[in-house]
């Protein structure tokens, strides 16, 4: 676990979007609305007047909504200097028919030249990669900041989890704030939904659905980013984007919530120098520790198969 100086005593957090499109407006959004901080919209210069617009937009909601943040759209990386939070969502989203490791050559270049931005202006920021496939560009940030592994961390299980959780709930026509969920492994076809640990208020899941139609909710948990392209051309923003917010909240905040994202692992499932999403605490000191659970041994071979699927993506990705 590695202590920063808090540069917050010296004023409000500094939270660095890089990428103002889908995601990254929403992000911006609800940062603001949760007033974590002062917020920079990056995107490149083409994209500089929509990013200055949002941030224009979103000031000027806060005198509606009762916020006051300042936001600042930018195609300057100086501007996102000191910055305590970047999210990153540089990178081209999927479109109908493409997986996300489609996206892999496109977005592997975009992310080398985010990483190095992020190195140079922020060195001291807890770091939540977004932009897909989700596995491989966490590696190529974490590979090019060379920042320590507990400040660099990708978001897919938060938002995977919570495609589980509003699922299950539809089918057992309950409320989807009580249904809890994990979905582990990478963020592609191979995500493991962990159902031993799906409870509604504590009450187990597999007391309350057949086996088949659990096995129906967890593969369309597995296709649920796709889904949602096939139905609007490009890819989800709401959830993904809440599911980050709240990542940079437990670090910003010192909340310790237990979440699932990729983190760098150093032989805990018996995997190692992989990012892939296992469930960890955050709090001030970053991913301050993956924790192991107990899985079934079908479950041990999903994360295995998930975790073999990653590394080929990783490999591809050092070849490019
Ligand atoms: N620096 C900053 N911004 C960049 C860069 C760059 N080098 N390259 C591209 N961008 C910007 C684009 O100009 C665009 O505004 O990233 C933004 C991406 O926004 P959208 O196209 O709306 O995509 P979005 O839905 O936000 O998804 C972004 O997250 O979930 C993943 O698969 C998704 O990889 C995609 C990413």
């Amino acid at each position: 676990m590695e202590h920063k100086t808090d540069s917050r005593s010296h004023g409000r957090s500094k939270i660095a979007l890089i990428g103002a499109g889908n995601i990254g407006g929403e992000l911006a959004a609800l940062c603001a609305r949760k007033e974590l901080g002062d917020v920079v919209l990056l995107d490149i210069p083409e994209k500089e007047g929509l990013a200055k617009g949002k941030a224009l937009d979103l000031e000027q909601n806060g005198a509606i909504a009762g916020y006051d943040c300042n936001i600042r759209g930018t195609a300057n990386w100086a501007d996102c200097a000191g910055a305590d939070v970047v999210i990153v969502t540089a990178g081209v989203p999927r479109k109908p028919g493409m997986s996300r490791d489609d996206l892999l050559a496109t977005n592997l270049k975009i992310m080398r030249g985010v990483a190095q931005g992020i190195k140079d202006h922020c060195p001291q920021a807890f770091v939540i990669v977004i932009s897909n496939p989700l596995d491989a560009m966490v590696w190529e940030c974490a590979r090019i900041t060379g920042f320590p592994h507990a400040r660099v961390c990708g978001m897919a299980g938060v938002l995977d989890s919570a495609r589980f959780q509003l699922f299950l709930a539809r089918e057992l026509g309950v409320s989807v704030k009580d249904v809890r969920a994990m979905v582990l492994g990478g963020h592609g076809d191979t995500m493991v939904p962990v159902t031993s640990y799906c409870t509604v208020n504590g009450v187990p899941v597999r007391q309350l659905i057949s086996p088949e139609r659990l096995a129906a909710i967890v593969e369309r948990t597995a296709a649920g980013g796709g889904e949602i392209v096939k139905l609007m051309g490009t890819s989800a923003y709401y959830a993904p984007a809440a599911a980050a917010v709240a990542m940079a909240e437990s670090y910003l905040r010192d909340q310790k919530r237990l979440l699932p994202c990729a983190a760098y692992l150093t032989g805990q499932y018996g995997i190692h120098d992989l990012y892939i999403g296992v469930p960890v605490i955050i709090g001030r000191g970053g991913v301050e520790r993956v924790v192991e659970v107990e899985l079934t041994a079908e479950e041990r071979a999903l994360l295995e198969r998930s975790a073999a699927a990653v590394r080929e993506l990783v490999e591809a990705s050092k070849r490019l």
